[in-house]
């Protein structure tokens, strides 16, 4: 299991210093690391937990967790950048992810856009940011990152990555997200390196409710999956995206 000691070296690791708080069990991590957010906390302030009981997924899913059996925190980011390009954090965790998995557990492990981590085609990880913003500006940002050692039970779809050193990856994540959160212009080219939906036929469905179904064959400027349709290309925003089998 964590321990404060860890988070701080972690962090200490991407040269970093911020408040750190660790939860044996805790409802979220999401849920702490916003409210210090709203509270004023320093940008990289790090929370995690070995349990959550209302862990937080996208569209408003639950996250599970199998306790003591993942990797689960949220930290806190005040970047400089027009919310319109906030998904490119997303997008840079989930390169940051993939590439700490794969040097920690030597898995392979791609991203399915835009941010579950596979490993084999099961979800090993996921991302959720949530933000608040002011204007054209961000007040804040929150990323979640969770990382099952054992898929918990009954969730469909979910793997897990075995024994791995939790302290280790966590700082190794955090070392790789820094050095792409201070050079934004290398996000796209590292997150289409480490994409295993492009080349996919996929199916995606916008939060407004559409379907867009065709190959996906790129990511544009914006982080948006750029799909091949019958009519066309399209730009799919903000999706849950189903890979169809050939
Ligand atoms: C998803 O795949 O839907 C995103 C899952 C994100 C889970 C992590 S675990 C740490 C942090 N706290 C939460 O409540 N959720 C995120």
């Amino acid at each position: 299991m964590l321990s404060e000691h860890d988070l701080r070296s972690a962090l200490e690791r991407a040269g970093l210093e911020a408040p750190v708080r660790f939860d044996e069990v805790t409802r979220s991590t999401q849920e702490t690391a916003l409210a210090l957010a709203e509270a004023g906390a320093p940008q990289w302030s790090l929370v995690a937990a070995a349990h959550q009981t209302a862990g937080r997924g996208r569209s408003g899913r639950a996250w599970i967790d199998q306790p003591g059996r993942a990797l689960m925190f949220s930290f806190l980011l005040r970047p400089d950048l027009v919310p319109e390009r906030g998904g490119l954090l997303t997008l840079l965790a989930g390169s940051a992810l993939a590439d700490s998995v794969r040097s920690v557990a030597g898995v392979a492990a791609g991203c399915k856009w835009p941010n579950d981590l596979l490993v084999e085609g099961g979800k090993v990880a996921g991302i959720l940011a949530g933000s608040q913003a002011s204007g054209d500006r961000f007040e804040h940002v929150v990323i979640g990152v969770g990382v099952n050692l054992d898929p918990p039970p009954g969730v469909p779809g979910a793997a897990g990555l075995g024994d791995c050193d939790e302290a280790e990856l966590l700082a190794e994540f955090l070392v790789s997200f820094r050095s792409g959160y201070e050079r934004p212009e290398g996000i796209i080219d590292a997150y289409r390196a480490v994409c295993v939906t492009l080349g996919e036929d996929v199916r995606a469905t916008t939060t407004d409710g559409r379907t867009v179904e065709g190959r996906a064959v790129d990511i544009d400027e914006t982080g948006s999956l750029i799909v091949e349709t019958e009519e066309g290309r399209k730009a799919v925003r903000s999706a849950e995206v189903v890979h169809l089998r050939r």
